[in-house]
């Protein structure tokens, strides 16, 4: 028999809420912010892969969207997005003829270049696309993944770039994942400590190349900067505790996605156990090694997780009896979204939507 369903009551735990008042909230006020300073806002839709939510960025503003896998790029179309930043090093020849079909259908593709033995991969790329794609450079501000570590490796991958006829070198971009472990007040002075490092790359090269960092913890601070042409984040539009607690960035109402659990035993004084582990929440912890916390405030936090149990200790624990439901902010949104083939739409308790997370597990 089918069930109506109304209200959060009415559905069946573990599930993944979605605040869309909270949701549109957000969106608004990050575009709000790069308006007010001629920004343009490229969001990075790793972190909710969902064509519902990039339809809203793009209706409120965003110019283009960022995407780290070809497999999330073609996801997006149905989103109407007309320009796409592949911001991943690519390198084998053989996804050319996706690379190819994604260009016909956008006005703009553009992919990253990373290092001088990435250039020599991605030209050979590009070369088996046989379409001009804009190459956006990586830039290493700090968090020492991908991105030209000298000036000198910069102006070699830009002689490679402007050798190949597919390629146009059209951007400087970071991805400045180190920020999460700043303190709230250090942001502003690292945040601009960024941008000089990427000004002295793009003085070297080519002083009217547009600077995009990207990151969720600075992406208000370097918009308002003045100095910043794009930027990319991608966890604001959801929030977790990473944004929330540590990087106090948004605050923890601001959150837009929660999980639904249900405490299922009651094993011991101190402990409750909860119907969502590692499948549901990643194995990703918060900087105080916590995976979630109570989202209403209570002294309950998640943590450790096993596959399917969660595990809640804190002050307020032994409140929790079997049956009890709460809401649980994440430790880091982006990996839980991508465990999960759709989000419960909420307004409050109220149940108004199911969306589809169209690009989870798209990796490839
Ligand atoms: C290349 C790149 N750009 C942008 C982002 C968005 O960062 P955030 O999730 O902090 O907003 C990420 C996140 O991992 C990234 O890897």
């Amino acid at each position: 028999m089918a069930t109506t369903i109304n209200s959060i009551d009415d559905l069946i735990t573990p599930v993944v809420l979605l605040d869309r008042t909270r949701l549109d909230k957000n969106i608004r006020a990050m575009q709000d912010t790069c308006d007010a300073h001629g920004v343009g806002l490229w969001p990075h839709i790793k972190t909710h892969k969902m064509v519902e939510v990039a339809r809203r960025q793009l209706a409120a503003g965003a110019q283009g969207l960022s995407c780290a896998k070809v497999g999330e790029a073609e996801a997006m179309l149905p989103s109407g997005v007309k320009r796409i930043f592949i911001a991943h090093s690519l390198v084998d020849v053989r996804v050319a003829p996706r690379l190819a079909a994604l260009a016909d259908q956008l006005d703009e593709l553009r992919v990253a270049v990373t290092s001088v033995p990435h250039a020599e991969a991605l030209v050979a790329v590009a070369v088996a696309t046989d379409r001009n794609l804009e190459a956006v450079l990586a830039v290493n501000t700090g968090l020492n993944r991908e991105g030209v570590r000298t000036v000198d490796e910069a102006k070699a991958v830009a002689a490679i770039i402007k050798r190949c006829p597919q390629l146009k070198l059209a951007a400087i971009y970071t991805h400045e994942g180190q920020m999460y472990g700043a303190k709230p007040e250090e942001q502003v002075v690292r945040a601009n400590e960024i941008i000089a490092i990427l000004e002295k790359f793009r003085a070297a090269i080519d002083p009217a190349l547009p600077l995009w960092p990207g990151c969720s913890v600075t992406a208000k601070i370097m918009a308002a900067s003045g100095k910043v042409q794009v930027v990319r984040p991608g966890a604001y539009m959801f929030g977790d505790m990473a944004l929330a607690v540590s990087s106090k960035v948004m605050g923890p109402a601001d959150v837009a996605i929660h999980v639904l659990v249900t405490v299922v035993d009651r094993p011991a004084p101190g402990l409750a156990l909860i119907d969502a582990g590692s499948k549901v929440f990643s194995s990703d912890k918060s900087k105080a090694g916590l995976n979630g916390i109570a989202a209403d405030g209570r002294d309950i936090q998640v943590v450790s997780l096993n596959e399917e149990h969660g595990y809640l200790g804190g002050g307020d624990v032994d409140t929790l009896k079997i049956g009890d439901r709460l809401q649980i902010m994440p430790a880091h949104v982006c990996t839980v979204i991508n465990l999960t083939d759709t989000v419960t739409v909420v307004e409050g308790d109220r149940v108004v939507d199911q969306w589809c997370v169209d690009a989870r597990g798209k990796v490839q």
